[in-house]
């Protein structure tokens, strides 16, 4: 008998893997104490016989298949000649050491390899699978990771949403049934099936308990929850693959996306407390955040060699430090229609091409960034007029667009290398210090040699990886038409993810604080757009537009020369604010503000317990005429913090305060009394924001 423990943060993991019968995670939610007797979890979660029952029944198992009993939903399927094969994994060996586990389960002709590791709060989880058989055998689906919906799990949270309303996080009840959502894009896409929470019922941001996990992929993924009424309670996150994309020849063996899950008692917060520092780690960002202007809104296609330096000098006098010419620069591209593949200076636009622009930056002492969008290709390119062969697509003729484009077949070696050529002679010919690197479609047909969604992202990945290790120096921002690529098979590879295109402050609020579940604050880019907005219509105040991106990767979209002086002066005092609080914002612990409906907040804490910074935007108007009052727990409960409400402050609060002096000059409160006690903070108009900072003294 073998009974396997793991802790990470606030969860213990426990698996039973007795040589020759099913794996079980017998636990998988709150941490266990050091030392105790596990073997009873045996017997706590046996299962009695019960009426039409096979009679040597299959519990779901850490790898759950069907053909022996067990009738909910598989988590591995292959078939062989003969069509799908059942499959009865039992254990033939487990290891244990401090922060790892392994298990060897085997069929047959199969063979599978699960391997959980712990890196900080979070449980790592790596499946793989060997035909050793004689047939060959085609994998028809392949989970990541399969474990039991906890005891505790009422809802099921998921991203939904659409282009410029990204990360929409949606709240269902386990269902009696199946939960199931599949990508089917080629990309994560913006109802991404790459993320999966399961909740308590009314969890919040700071309480309940939740199980969360992530899967490090960008291609089309699947994520299941079940519930039965034979008992079966499970959830299951992987890639989805379409028949006939992996086979598995004799001795062949396949390795599917790790899955990273945390499990915590402290609500969406303990989620974020748990991913955050995994996930910085993961992004590898190259020094502080630095504050991007992006021309894409203020020039959309309509940039050049004489448009592009008084956009430069302007972002400059605002305080930006990296410029990124967005799309539009390469050539004969004039709009979406045509172009993209021939990754060259436009000779018109930029006859000299892009390194005067490089140094037109660095004479502000901006970097320099470029827009690209590699995997795609314009029917209207020289490179589709040389290599018509190369897009996907099922047959003659049947070649769909999307923004009037095709998709480049990233699966083909030739394909691959032409593109990485292009960007090497990109980053070579002039000192480009970051991608913005796009994808603007589906894939649809994913259809190249074969079924190629999966080798696609593959094919990715490998460009991209190649290109890292050329140019270790550059930072990549991931985009797909916004958010569309913002998962974790990304986040091993760029620096930078675009949440979305729309940049409307209190859209934006709200994509920040749902994305901000999985993605850390100094990984989100936020961007200060024009007003009105150019998604929405919306105006709103300078003072919100900075005040929105400020605790994330700050950026400017709205183009500086058209803004007013006043804005101008404000948003520059905003970016020098920013500067100057970089490494709280990014490094500090970040946590979503528990506030009423119409109120979006959030706060962070340094490390160090000697300062933090919290801030609201409200969304409409408010039913109440006061203001909850903001608790922030992780500063020292006995040290005393000076709490200022900062300029500007919101053109009601003043009315709403009663001893204006005391907040101008800083109230001194006690830690205890700042997380027990709150502070009090004045009711805001629709549109409008506050701002605290509170210092130790
Ligand atoms: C996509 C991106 C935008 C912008 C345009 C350029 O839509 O999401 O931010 O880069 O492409 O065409």
């Amino acid at each position: 008998m073998t009974l396997l423990r793991l802790d990470a943060g606030e969860a213990s993991l426990v698996v039973s893997a007795h040589s020759g019968a099913p794996a079980r995670i017998l636990h998988l939610g709150a941490r266990l104490p050091a030392g105790i007797d596990l073997a009873p979890l045996e017997a706590l979660r046996a299962e009695g016989r019960r009426e039409s029952q096979p009679d040597d029944p299959r519990p779901l198992s850490i790898l759950p298949t069907t053909g022996f009993g067990f009738l909910g939903a598989p988590g591995l399927v292959v078939a062989g000649a003969a069509g799908a094969s059942p499959l009865d994994l039992l254990a033939i060996s487990a290891a244990q050491a401090d922060d790892r586990i392994g298990l060897v389960l085997a069929d047959d002709s199969i063979r599978v390899r699960i391997e959980v590791s712990v890196v900080g709060a979070i449980f790592r989880w790596e499946t793989g699978v060997e035909n050793t058989g004689a047939e060959p055998l085609a994998l028809l689906q392949i989970a990541s990771l399969c474990a039991p919906a906890p005891d505790f799990a009422h809802e099921i949270w998921t991203y939904a949403g659409r282009w410029g309303n990204e990360h929409r996080l949606s709240v269902d009840p386990l269902p009696h049934g199946q939960f199931l959502k599949e990508g089917r894009g080629g990309r994560t896409g913006f109802e991404s099936a790459a993320y999966l929470a399961l909740a308590e019922a009314g969890a919040s941001e700071d309480r309940g308990r939740v199980c969360a996990v992530a899967l490090d992929w960008s291609g089309d993924a699947r994520l299941l929850v079940e519930q039965r009424m034979d008992g079966v309670r499970q959830m299951q996150i992987g890639l989805r693959l379409d028949a006939g994309e992996v086979g598995l020849a004799p001795g062949e063996a396949f390795a599917a996306p790790a899955a990273f899950l945390a499990y915590t008692a402290r609500g969406r917060n303990g989620v974020r407390a748990a991913f955050h520092p995994f996930a910085r780690a993961r992004a590898a960002q190259k020094g502080p955040r630095k504050v991007h202007f992006n021309t894409w809104e203020a020039a959309y296609f309509d940039v050049s060699a004489e448009r592009l330096p008084p956009l430069i000098a302007a972002a400059a006098e605002l305080g930006v430090e990296r410029f990124v010419l967005d799309d539009g620069w390469f050539k004969g591209r004039r709009d979406d229609r045509t172009s993209l593949g021939d990754w060259t200076p436009d000779p018109e636009r930029f006859p000299d091409g892009l390194a005067p622009v490089a140094a037109a930056c660095a004479a502000h002492g901006l970097d320099f960034g470029l827009w690209v969008e590699p995997e795609m290709a314009s029917p209207d390119s020289d490179l589709m007029r040389a290599h018509p062969d190369w897009a996907l697509g099922a047959k003659e003729g049947a070649r769909p667009t999307q923004r009037g484009q095709l998709v480049l077949d990233f699966s083909r070696a030739e394909v691959r290398a032409y593109i990485f050529a292009a960007l090497d002679a990109l980053l070579a010919g002039a000192p480009i210090a970051y991608l913005k690197w796009d994808h603007n479609r589906d894939l649809f047909p994913a259809y190249g040699a074969g079924p190629s969604a999966r080798a696609q992202t593959l094919g990715v990945y490998a460009v991209i990886d190649q290109l890292r290790a050329r140019f270790p120096g550059v930072e990549i921002e991931t985009c797909a038409s916004g958010g569309g690529r913002a998962d974790y098979g990304m986040l091993g590879r760029t620096q930078r993810v675009w949440a979305s295109d729309d940049v409307d402050a209190l859209e934006r609020a709200r994509i920040q604080r749902d994305l901000s579940l999985f993605v850390p604050p100094s990984v989100i880019g936020a961007h200060v757009g024009a007003s009105p907005d150019h998604t929405t219509g919306r105006r709103l105040s300078m003072t919100t537009r900075a005040r929105t991106a400020l605790f994330f990767h700050m950026g400017v979209e709205a183009d500086p020369t058209r803004l007013s002086e006043e804005e101008r002066a404000e948003l520059a005092q905003a970016i020098a604010f920013y500067k100057s609080r970089r490494a709280l914002f990014h490094e500090g612990e970040f946590a979503v503000l528990e506030s009423a409906a119409g109120v979006i907040g959030w706060r962070v804490v340094a490390a160090d317990g000697q300062a933090a910074l919290a801030f609201a935007v409200r969304l409409d108007h408010a039913a109440e005429a006061v203001s909850e009052p903001v608790k922030i727990a992780g500063l020292d409960p006995q040290a005393n913090y000076r709490v200022r409400l900062l300029d500007p402050w919101p053109p009601r609060g003043g009315r709403r305060i009663a001893q204006a002096a005391d907040w101008t000059e800083g109230l001194v409160l006690a830690g205890a009394l700042i997380a027990e006690v709150g502070i009090p903070v004045p009711l805001i108009h629709p549109g409008e924001t506050w701002l605290l900072e509170i210092e130790r003294v």
